[in-house]
């Protein structure tokens, strides 16, 4: 039964949109922690931000112990990520496989181009949270002083370099055509679709999209500008 929904192309597209909301759920949510970059320094001396980090490490960490629901979280975006990612190629086959050859109208077309358009933008995406794990969260390829649990200023320090700042907004807004594109889509596959609605989703998927490019770049811009303050010690 289970087998018969992933083998056919309806349960794949509906794979693709539950893992693709659970992944904007998790952008959602990652962007708006970013903004504790603005928090400034608590009474105690430390960052909101490195305790909001330090907040994701322990929580629950009473009844499971330290890190380990993170490392839950962490298990269950993996496997939407490689979801979404085999979804994606093997419904680009069966659709490949099945284009009629010299069929040529407009929306065929379009709807190609916006299909590639989410391919390119996906593996940029790809490329950027590999790049970004090692930036901030080992730190391998930070370059500029990364202390672990010092995440104000692994982030501070790691957007003084222009190269960085760029290729993150060059990103973000690859990640803001996704959302756009991608949250529109999970709709129609969820039949979620009619002359009415179709203005009030895309309107959605737009704010979103917007929503998303502009508090995601926030961090960075204000960094490299000096607007946010060089971290202390
Ligand atoms: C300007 C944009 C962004 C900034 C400043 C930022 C910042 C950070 C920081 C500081 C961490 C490490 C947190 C810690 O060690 O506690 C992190 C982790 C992470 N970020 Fe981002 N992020 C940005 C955009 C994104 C985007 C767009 C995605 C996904 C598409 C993403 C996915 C992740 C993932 C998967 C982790 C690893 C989480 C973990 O394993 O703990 N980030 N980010």
């Amino acid at each position: 039964m289970i087998l018969d929904f992933y083998r056919s192309t309806v349960g794949k597209k509906i794979i693709m949109a539950l893992t693709g909301a659970a992944l904007l759920g998790f952008v959602v949510g990652h962007m708006a922690g970013n903004l504790k970059m603005f928090g400034g320094v608590g009474a105690d001396g430390v960052h909101k931000m490195d305790h909001y980090a330090e907040f994701l490490r322990t929580m629950g960490s009473d009844l499971f112990g330290r890190e380990t629901l993170l490392w839950v979280a962490r298990a269950g975006l993996l496997v939407c990520v490689g979801l979404h990612i085999l979804m994606a190629f093997q419904l680009s086959l069966i659709n490949s496989k099945a284009r009629p050859v010299g069929y040529k109208s407009q929306e065929y077309q379009s709807s190609t181009l916006a299909s590639r358009g989410m391919m390119f933008g996906g593996i940029i995406l790809l490329s950027f949270i590999v790049f970004h794990i090692l930036h901030f969260t080992t730190g391998d390829l930070h370059f500029r002083g990364f202390e672990y649990g010092k995440v104000y200023s692994n982030v501070w320090n790691g957007f003084q370099s222009p190269s960085v700042v760029a290729f993150y907004i060059l990103a973000m807004a690859a990640l803001s055509f996704h959302t756009f594109h991608g949250a529109w889509s999970l709709f129609q596959t969820l039949g979620v679709d009619g002359p009415k609605l179709n203005p009030i989703i895309r309107g959605v998927a737009l704010v979103l999209a917007i929503l998303l490019f502009f508090g995601f770049v926030s961090v960075p811009i204000a960094t490299s500008m000096q607007i946010l303050s060089a971290p202390i010690g």
